[in-house]
């Protein structure tokens, strides 16, 4: 019998320690996490509690201190510089709170940049960024610059530009966190949409609301998996654990 795939991620004891002269911090602590392909997960977990180094680690932008990460069968987390940012082009989209889209590039050139490094014959590039900026809405934006879209329509930029390699892998870390409600729920809209054409994301949040939309929940806390579960039940055990108990 064949023996069953790997999931499309696979973290295994991870532990990313930062090291301050006496002081060791444990950003990560022994934190394991499985994702299989199609999923939408939330990671969530206040401030500090290791979210963004877990997205960092995820995203092929940081190596844990120790542990093993599989994505999509290759063993990330031995791998060389050069061999890390090879695998984030082919395999991952990342989306940040912050958009960072290049001031001077209109639309459709900055969702060609992933291209440029991947690759991708110049004559096809256009084509291609012009397709994903369509596909997230703004196919009618596509000679803009930063500066003459609204927040929502730069994080769909940033989206386009994640989207435009074809990953495996979508990686958000709170891609709505400098978006008012209305677009936020556009954002969340577009993420569901990408979610059931088959696209495989991890999204990270602080807010409740903005996690309720995906099928899973892991909540993480100091650098641990502390629940892991459909985002109701998650959501009432946290609210369980941390209500005082009446005397
Ligand atoms: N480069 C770094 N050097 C030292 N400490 C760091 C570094 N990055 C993060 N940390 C610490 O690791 C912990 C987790 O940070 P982070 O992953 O950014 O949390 P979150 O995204 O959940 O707010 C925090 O205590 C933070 O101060
Ligand atoms: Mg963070």
């Amino acid at each position: 019998m064949a023996e069953p795939a790997r999931p499309l991620i696979s973290a295994e004891h991870l532990f990313k320690i930062y090291t301050s002269g006496e002081q060791e911090l444990f950003a990560l602590n022994d934190l394991s996490l499985q994702v299989v392909d199609g999923e939408f997960c939330a990671i969530m977990g206040t401030s500090g509690s290791g979210k963004s180094t877990l997205m960092n680690i995820l995203g092929a932008l940081d190596r844990p201190t120790r542990g093993d990460y599989w994505l999509d069968g290759e063993l990330v987390s031995s791998m060389s510089d050069a061999k890390l940012s090879n695998l984030r082009n082919r395999k991952i989209g990342f989306v940040f709170q912050s958009f960072n889209l290049l001031p001077r590039l209109n639309a459709v050139e900055n969702v060609e940049v992933p291209l440029v490094y991947s690759r991708v014959p110049a004559k096809d590039r256009r084509a291609r960024a012009i397709e994903a900026l369509t596909q997230v809405g703004l196919g009618d934006r596509l000679t803009h610059r930063p500066t003459q879209l609204s927040g929502g329509q730069q994080q769909r930029v940033a989206i386009a530009r994640a989207l435009v390699t074809r990953p495996r892998l979508l990686l958000a870390d709170e891609p709505t966190g400098a978006l008012d409600s209305e677009t936020t729920k556009q954002i969340l809209a577009l993420l569901d949409t990408l979610h059931d054409s088959g696209l495989t994301i991890a999204l990270v949040t602080h807010e409740a609301s903005v996690a309720a939309r995906a099928q899973r929940m892991v909540w993480v806390r100091d650098g641990q998996i502390v629940a892991d579960g459909p985002p109701a039940e998650v959501m009432a055990g946290r609210r369980a654990a941390e209500t005082p108990v009446a005397p």
